[in-house]
């Protein structure tokens, strides 16, 4: 499969070695390639006239098309730009884009010269943005005078500026115009991407990388109050995600493939980005939200591009499914052969309304599982091969050996008909190698916890058939709207609030977005003090605010209950679980589980109240 799906400048010597309990995993080793060439330049000999890139903006009358003969123009003038800007192989680039073709050329630009590219996503705050630079002390930052949504100008640039005062580490700011608009601009370090590029070389030549040299980072949430920055490798990551998007999505010469997830999420960089051009495919970049400005938008473009495959969110779906079918069946959907969903369970019902109206119960409806730190789809059915049950991700992909662990015993649980923690037990190329700067950490969360398996962070049930059924995270992530995000880290935005010493977050269901954020505040006052009940709604506002300029608005909690104090341990620990239990409805001893390492037992007659009160 390596050599079928990618070209090596030199051949690997050995295939695999190292083992989960000194997470030294490497593949492919020996081997030298550059995931530029293989997206790009190879494909020029037959493919220079063909799309590369469709490039859908939000107003349907948007669409921009670009080949792969200037694609590799692009690239090229803007890695000649990364290297006359001072970047060189293994140096960390900040991207802060929205997905955009500037943004695409910016990735290869890094991947052609051997520097890793760290794509941070275009909805997180100024400070979310600050934490990931300082993390990776990147010296250089692209980013776009603005990006647009449901209409509406979010001002990149100036998101930029505030996130990046006083880190004196910073040299160069590069601002891609996305339309014309004033901006601040800083001569010093600020210079226009356009103007820059214009003066570069379109040719430019390739570094010979390593098959383990870091390909890209991309930070994500995980238990702890720090996002992690997730390293990827160049050969194992790239095998794995030609082999994944070809298998998995059908791929065919003349395809058009639309994944609609930003390129700030690992769902981006797989399967919008690497995964199709590897195969020298014709990939949308999809630049607009479901509902805006219609809610017929996915269908339009399906109908108006003849889009082959398309790969979304069970959020959308659920969003979508609360208007009128009308608005699916009026369109041709007949070029489409393989419907996909990733980041979250789909509820069955929804699995239906995709599969009926969008798939015309012809196409397959593949329900992908996977992580930013599997790097490409672990869990899925394969078109034409698989038997699809509405829910399931159904079987492993190729090379991928899951099993269910019990959580109490670690043992691995080998009958069906079992429900436990989802580990994987040997390596696939594109697993995660390390967290940046953090091995220690890398090794803590995956592979200590249980030895000789990679722990997921989900549990799942695996039915008699053999099919696993992903039933969602067992710490402390939520999964809203298909994002995930850490309840540690919106706790500490929280408590960053003067007033508020203590908060716990937890996800309960809901109806569209999979989870909903909830939040327990400990104010510096007596919140239950009757004059100060007035207020209390203005601080909610206030402290959803703070959550917001901290991480991001996807990360807005649905409800804040304040409370005297929290469920925690003699150690200290927030127990959520007691809080989920709770906040859907649940009242008796008995739905709390083993409550016995509770500090004081009697705080929970009070949430229980308060939450009561507060609805
Ligand atoms: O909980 C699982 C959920 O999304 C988590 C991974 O999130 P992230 O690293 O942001 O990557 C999302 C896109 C690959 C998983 O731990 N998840 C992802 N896909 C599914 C899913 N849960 C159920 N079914 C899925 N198909």
């Amino acid at each position: 499969m390596a050599k079928k799906y990618l070209t090596w400048f030199k051949n690997y010597q050995k295939i695999q070695s190292g083992n989960f309990e000194k997470g030294n995993i490497e593949w492919f080793i020996g081997g030298k390639l550059n995931a530029c060439f293989n997206c790009v330049d190879r494909h020029l000999p037959k493919k220079a006239n063909q799309i590369a890139l469709i490039y859908e903006q939000e107003e349907p009358d948007q669409t921009e098309k670009i080949t792969y003969q200037e694609m590799k123009e692009k690239v090229c003038q803007t890695a000649n730009l990364l290297k006359s800007l001072g970047v060189k192989k293994g140096d960390p680039v900040a991207i802060y884009m929205p997905t955009c073709p500037a943004a695409i050329y910016t990735m290869l630009a890094c991947t052609r010269i051997g520097a890793i590219h760290n794509v941070v996503f275009g909805g997180f705050s100024a400070n979310a943005l600050r934490e990931r630079l300082i993390d990776c002390k990147t010296r250089i930052i692209f980013t776009s005078n603005h990006s647009i949504r449901k209409g509406r100008r979010i001002f990149l640039k100036k998101m930029v500026d505030e996130a990046i005062k006083d880190l004196d580490f910073i040299d160069h700011v590069v601002v891609h115009k996305l339309t014309e608009s004033e901006e601040d601009f800083h001569e010093e370090k600020d210079k226009w991407y356009e103007e820059s590029i214009a003066k570069e070389s379109k040719e430019c030549l390739i570094e010979e990388m390593d098959s383990e040299s870091p390909l890209f980072m991309l930070y994500t949430s995980g238990s702890t109050g720090q996002p992690k920055g997730i390293i990827h490798t160049t050969g194992g990551y790239l095998v794995y995600a030609g082999m994944t998007f070809d298998y998995i999505f059908d791929y065919r010469e003349n395809d058009i493939h639309c994944c609609v997830a930003n390129i700030g999420w690992i769902t981006g960089h797989t399967y919008t980005v690497y995964g199709p051009l590897l195969l020298g495919a014709t990939t949308v970049l999809y630049e607009a939200v479901p509902i805006y400005p219609t809610v017929e938008r996915y269908w339009q473009s399906i109908d108006k591009l003849k889009i082959t495959s398309f790969y979304t969110s069970p959020t959308a779906i659920r969003l979508l499914m609360t208007f009128s079918d009308q608005n699916v069946i009026k369109y041709d959907l007949s070029s489409l052969r393989v419907i996909g969903s990733v980041g979250e369970p789909i509820n069955p019902e929804a699995w239906l309304w995709y599969y009926k109206l969008v798939g015309r119960e012809r196409c397959t409806l593949v329900d992908t599982y996977w992580q930013t730190e599997t790097g490409g789809v672990v869990l899925t059915p394969l078109p034409g091969v698989t038997p699809l049950k509405p829910g399931s991700t159904t079987l492993p992909f190729f090379g991928i050996s899951p099993v269910i662990l019990d959580p109490s015993t670690g043992n691995v649980l080998t009958e069906n008909n079992v429900t436990g923690l989802l580990a994987i037990s040997s390596s696939w190329p594109s697993i995660a190698r390390t967290i940046y700067s953090n091995h220690k950490q890398y090794l803590n969360v995956y592979f200590n916890q249980y030895k000789g398996f990679y722990l997921t962070g989900d549990s799942a049930f695996r039915d008699s058939d053999g099919y696993y059924w992903v039933l969602g995270r067992i710490d402390d992530v939520i999964t809203v709207s298909g994002h995930r995000i850490g309840s540690m880290e919106i706790e500490s935005a929280l408590v960053s609030h003067s007033h508020c010493v203590e908060a716990a977050v937890v996800g309960i269901p809901h109806e569209i977005r999979g989870q909903a954020i909830c939040a327990f505040c400990v104010l510096k006052d007596d919140p239950k003090k009757e004059e100060q009940k007035k207020d209390l709604d203005s601080l909610r506002i206030s402290l959803s605010n703070q959550v917001a300029t901290q991480i991001s608005r996807i990360a807005f909690p649905d409800q804040i209950v304040f409370v005297n104090a929290l469920p925690k341990t003699r150690s200290g620990k927030i127990m959520r679980r007691i809080l989920r239990s709770i906040l859907i409805g649940k009242t008796s001893q008995q739905d709390f589980g083993d409550t016995s390492t509770l500090l004081d037992p009697s705080v929970i007659d009070e949430l229980i109240e308060q939450v009561k009160l507060q609805k």
